[in-house]
């Protein structure tokens, strides 16, 4: 008899992102006529860099010869790639982190599901409420959690995101063994100072806890005293693994290329406490699991690096966060209270009222699609979050169509 994995059974019928597009997907049926702009789901709708679309068109021409033509790669990424990111990300911003520490990927929301594997099955996790809600369903299929009750899961310690902490939550009382973080923070557009996450690095070795550090939107940091990587902390190479992703940065959500950086001086423990490198064990299951992302998508990431790909990946997100800044207008000038968008894409807004329904209003009557506050997390409920990934002229009239519904 096939058994299955029970787990699955606690979690919500669909994923966040599923929902929303099952209800946009329904009304388009019901209403063809009607043109929807989507500021739901963080997809990009600009094209890739010149830079990087050039270095693919190169690496494809690379394909159709024997000499150079390429059949696997290292599992872990080109060392073009990782000796790049290491440079540029890192090096370049005091933190020091070496390219073999780097795993490239197709995705940090792959990375951040599966790098659980890596941790024993009874252990006290901690997410941020509201969350990005991938931290928290594949806690529930890793039967980590307990039973949903309210909109909470058993067993997971939430850390609530408020108005009143500015969306950061401090440290918990209580010890934990994994704490999942994202700054900028998706879904509220909140950033974390230095010393907010050096207080979070400080309690990790304090309890030999790890820190899950998404950075997946740092690009979008304008604030030159905001830190980009949790390695600009002291001590973080012994409490964090960090995520990154070029998805964002560079217009790559559906090219697909991420890396996942795990220090060789971060240290897991058998229950005899005994220490063992999380280094190793994550290149035994990168090894073992995946095969590599595509040699032209590689060196379009390394095309970010190069002196034209910066500039053309800068004006990319100025170009969102022009529209953040639209975005955070319109909804302060109707006076609602709002976080994020400065640097981040992401805006979050204080609607006061259920989000689902607030969801529902906006796109009957205005056509734009925002994601529910509650889809990422009690403490999200009574807030919208409007992403600023999509054309100026989308954002432009998908705000002309806001103010004339929320006048
Ligand atoms: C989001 O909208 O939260 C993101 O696009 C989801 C993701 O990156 O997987």
């Amino acid at each position: 008899m096939i058994r299955i994995n029970e787990n699955y059974a606690k979690l919500q019928a669909s994923y966040l992102f599923s929902e929303i597009a099952r209800r946009v997907k329904a009304y388009q049926e019901a209403h063809p006529d009607k043109r929807v702009i989507r500021l739901g789901i963080g997809d990009v709708t600009e094209p890739l860099p010149a830079a990087c679309v050039e270095a693919m068109h190169k690496a494809v021409d690379e394909m159709t010869t024997r000499s150079s033509f390429r059949g696997y790669g290292p599992e872990q990424g080109y060392d073009f790639l990782r000796e790049a990111i290491a440079a540029n990300d890192f090096r370049a911003r005091g933190a020091d982190i070496a390219a073999d520490e780097i795993f490239v990927s197709d995705g940090a929301k792959c990375d951040t599901a599966n790098i659980q594997e890596l941790f024993a099955d009874k252990l006290t996790i901690a997410v941020p409420d509201p969350v990005y809600p991938v931290y928290v369903d594949t806690n529930v299929m890793a039967g980590r959690t307990g039973k949903n009750a309210k909109g909470r899961y058993k067993g997971l310690v939430y850390l609530d995101g408020t108005a009143e902490n500015g969306f950061v939550p401090p440290v918990p009382s209580v010890p934990v063994d994994v704490i999942y973080l994202c700054f900028p923070n998706n879904p509220t557009g909140a950033t974390a100072t230095r010393a907010q996450l050096q207080a979070w690095v400080d309690y990790a070795r304090a309890n030999k806890a790890i820190i899950l550090f998404d950075a997946a939107y740092e690009a979008f940091i304008r604030d030159p005293a905001l830190p980009h990587s949790i390695y600009e902390m002291d001590g973080a190479r012994e409490a964090a693994i960090e995520f990154r992703s070029f998805s964002k940065t560079a217009g790559f959500t559906g090219t697909r290329c991420a890396y996942t950086v795990v220090p060789k001086t971060l240290m897991g423990y058998t229950k005899k406490g005994e220490a063992m490198a999380l280094h190793a064990m994550w290149n035994r299951r990168h090894t073992t699991k995946f095969n590599g992302v595509s040699y032209p998508v590689q060196r379009a990431a390394e095309a970010v690096y190069s002196a034209e790909g910066k500039a053309q990946t800068r004006a990319l997100t100025d170009a969102y966060l022009q529209n953040a800044a639209l975005i955070r207008e319109t909804l302060a000038g109707l006076g609602y209270s709002v976080t994020g968008g400065d640097n981040s894409p992401y805006i979050w807004v204080n609607v006061g009222k259920d989000s689902w329904k607030f969801f529902d209003r906006l796109l009957k009557r205005a056509q734009v699609v925002t994601t529910p506050g509650a889809g990422f997390g009690k403490c999200g409920q009574g807030y919208i979050r409007i992403s600023a990934f999509n054309s100026r002229e989308n954002v432009e009239e998908a705000m002309k169509r806001i103010r004339k519904v929320l006048k």
